[in-house]
């Protein structure tokens, strides 16, 4: 059955919200926290690359598939290919993907949440001790803030496409990157933060190793929404009259941008607070790091504007942090939303019933993973370690999964849509596309080295993290 699909009002209005998407927990917590582990400038060198060589033609190539189908991720694959049932296999991952991802999101956006719940309440001092993070994500009051995301979540997805996501995104996303170049120069003036800055920016390439490797393009997968059907969605609201190449441009500068300015704001802060920081320790670093340094930043902010101010300026922070992580967990929710209304012919009601009460079950499980329920704590044991089940879904669908369906889509586009089809979806609303450089590269790089690089890339990360193999030693 087809289903009408909404439009997004304007182009700018497409761009915007497809940045908020673009933009949340992954530009903020994760990259930062990669950057750190990763050997800061090498992995941002890495980053850097495989962003514009590697994921930019992706981006377009999904973006293609979604307005020429019109289709959710399924209903493309599936009306593109002729219902072949290889391609509705890769169908079928682009559509797991967000939904699994959209469970371990839910958990950060919740912590998010009870974040900005005690910075409200005043307690931005008791945030910065080191011991608070494991406080709070093992606290009863999580089970409370949880609810209020899935309230929050359903009903911003009820009001359809254009009057959730496009309203928040307009007013958030400029204030955030305002807001986050404040933060960075506020850091840059702290003792010792010259230090963070010369390991974010300067690049030792010895440090370059399968794993910074791994990392940097799982990294900007995420960050970028590829490999989870995000773009197929977003292109099948796109209009016609849009350049495709521009808005993908402008969307994968945006979010490098706010990236690379989160990084520039949390490295210098780690070598300031801990001027004995050994580079060789941070390689063990996980998400907790954010949580702890980020009041710690708005606690320092006490010295000029005193303590109620600086719980101002978290409370806002957070706010918008939070904001953008719920733009983002709205966007991800609706890849199986529109599927299961484009499949199975169900309400967006219906649908979003469907989808909150698995995700819901699966992200409480998740919750308890930490230390609460022995059995979600200590799931699996691979590669030599114990893994938890938020360790799990974040080892498969964001680390090994992601690569993998960028690798299918590019077969997908390249050997069985047919190059003709993307150039011809490519240059319809801009007529400059047309023997282009972008035309040129995409026209040699979705073949060939691309997909070929991201399959590497994938049987190197299965390699490492699942069996503790190292293929590049
Ligand atoms: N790209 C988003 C981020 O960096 C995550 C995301 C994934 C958003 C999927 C939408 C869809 O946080």
């Amino acid at each position: 059955m087809t289903v009408k699909r909404d439009q997004f009002g304007s182009r700018i209005g497409f761009i915007l919200a497809a940045a908020g998407s673009a933009v949340g927990i992954g530009n903020l917590v994760g990259f930062p926290v990669a950057a750190v582990k990763n050997g800061g400038a090498a992995f941002l060198v890495m980053y850097a690359l495989f962003v514009f060589l590697l994921c930019f033609p992706v981006m377009m190539a999904e973006l293609s598939v979604g307005r020429s189908s019109q289709k959710d991720p399924l209903g493309a694959y599936r009306s593109l290919s002729g219902d072949s049932p290889g391609w509705n296999l890769a169908g079928w991952l682009v559509l797991i993907t967000p939904f699994m991802i959209s469970v371990f999101y839910m958990v950060i956006t919740v912590w998010l949440f009870a974040y900005l719940f005690e910075a409200v309440r005043g307690n931005l001092d008791q945030l910065a001790k080191p011991e608070s993070f494991s406080l709070l994500i093992n606290s009863n009051g999580i089970f409370i803030h949880f609810f209020v995301v899935v309230a929050l979540v359903n009903l911003i997805l009820v009001g359809g496409v254009k009057g959730g996501i496009e309203r928040a995104a307009k007013i958030l996303m400029p204030t955030l990157l305002v807001m986050l170049i404040a933060m960075v120069a506020f850091v840059l003036t702290l003792d010792n933060a010259f230090a963070g800055v010369k390991y974010y920016l300067v690049p030792d390439f010895s440090k370059i190793d399968a794993r910074v490797v791994n990392s940097a393009l799982s990294q900007a997968f995420f960050s970028l929404s590829l490999g989870m059907g995000i773009l197929i969605t977003y292109g099948s609201n796109m209009g016609r009259q849009d350049s495709i190449s521009t808005s993908a441009k402008l969307v994968a500068l945006t979010d490098t941008l706010v990236a690379f300015a989160a990084g520039l704001m949390i490295l210098p802060a780690i070598f300031s607070f801990n001027p004995n920081t050994e580079i060789a320790d941070l390689s063990e670093s996980s998400v907790s790091l954010i949580f702890t340094f980020l009041p710690k930043i708005f606690l320092a902010l006490q010295a000029l504007i005193g303590y109620t101010g600086a719980s101002f300026v978290a409370v806002v922070f957070f706010l918008l942090v939070f904001f953008a992580a719920i733009t983002s967990l709205v966007s991800i929710t609706e890849v199986p939303t529109a599927s299961l209304m484009g499949e199975r012919g169900y309400s967006r009601r219906k649908s979003l019933l469907v989808l909150t009460i698995s995700m819901s079950l699966l992200s409480v499980a998740c919750i308890l993973s930490f230390g609460r329920v022995g059995f979600f704590t200590e799931l699996f044991s691979y590669a030599g370690q114990s893994k938890s089940l938020f360790d799990v879904i974040i080892d498969v669908f964001y680390d090994t999964i992601l690569p993998l369906n960028g690798f299918l889509m590019c077969l997908f586009v390249i050997y069985r849509w047919k190059k003709q089809n993307l150039n011809h979806e490519l240059e319809t609303g801009d007529e400059r596309f047309r023997g282009s450089w972008t035309e040129r590269y995409l026209n040699v790089s979705l073949g060939t080295f691309v997909p070929l690089i991201l399959l590497l890339i994938f049987i190197n990360t299965v390699a490492l993290k699942f069996f503790g193999i190292n293929l590049l030693s």
